[in-house]
């Protein structure tokens, strides 16, 4: 499995024979000004809340590369509307299987609306398990007690886990290091950090902040890729 980061919270994963995609936000950030939209696989797109800052370049991917867009009802209903008929709606506890694998909907401790201020669901998470790997992409999020269900649900299966380090909107690398424990994880690729002055993070102390909890933490160069 190929991680590749395109800066914030957008990820592509490449399973092997499928490309996912998460939280498309790259042209309205300057550190990831050498991406060209226009040149990301997509064949699913999995959308994690309605902010600005996980959408920005959604409805574009969508159309040029006809993905399906994974998200909950309301992000269903928004891009249906704006006449991208390729959607598969969810909601939060929801299992479904797609040609690559399973998408779990799970909680996520945040708000969720669209750029015009309209409603737009709950914000969730996603566990996917797909070619013999399994991850868990957390989305925007608050440390929560819930995270120790997905434990008790997948059983220390977590090859990698997406989570939110740059806190103020979300938790910060310390809860992030609790966040990994309640889920059973030990490989956690950082999300959600750097992009704006509040979420801005020291990479030093962040990483010997995961490395004393034993535990490791992939700081991910805008553009890279990584195998997992
Ligand atoms: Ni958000
Ligand atoms: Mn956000």
């Amino acid at each position: 499995m190929k991680i590749t980061y395109y800066g914030h919270s957008c990820f592509g994963v490449h399973t092997g024979k499928h490309d996912l995609l998460f939280d498309p936000f790259i042209t309205p950030n300057e550190l990831a000004n050498k991406i060209d939209i226009n040149t990301i696989p997509a064949e699913f797109i999995l959308v994690s809340h309605g902010h600005q800052d996980h959408l920005a370049d959604l409805m574009q991917i969508a159309q040029r590369t006809n993905a399906i867009v994974i998200g909950v009802w309301e992000i269903y209903v928004w891009v249906t509307s704006q006449g991208h008929a390729n959607a598969h709606p969810m909601n939060t506890g929801g299992r479904w299987h797609f040609n690559f694998g399973w998408v779990h909907v799970v909680n996520a401790v945040h708000s969720s609306s669209f750029p015009d201020g309209s409603y737009a669901g709950n914000p969730v998470g996603f566990v996917v398990q797909t070619e013999g790997k399994t991850f868990y992409y957390s989305g925007d999020t608050a440390l929560t007690y819930d995270m120790k269900l997905l434990k008790e649900v997948y059983k220390y299966q977590f090859d990698v886990v997406f989570l939110p380090i740059g806190g103020n909107f979300t938790m910060d690398y310390h809860d992030a290091v609790l966040a990994a424990d309640f889920v059973g994880a030990n490989k956690v690729v950082g999300l959600h950090y750097d992009t704006f002055d509040p979420i801005k993070i020291d990479h030093e102390a962040a990483l010997a902040t995961f490395k004393n909890a034993g535990k490791e933490l992939i700081l991910m160069d805008i553009g890279s890729s990584i195998e997992i």
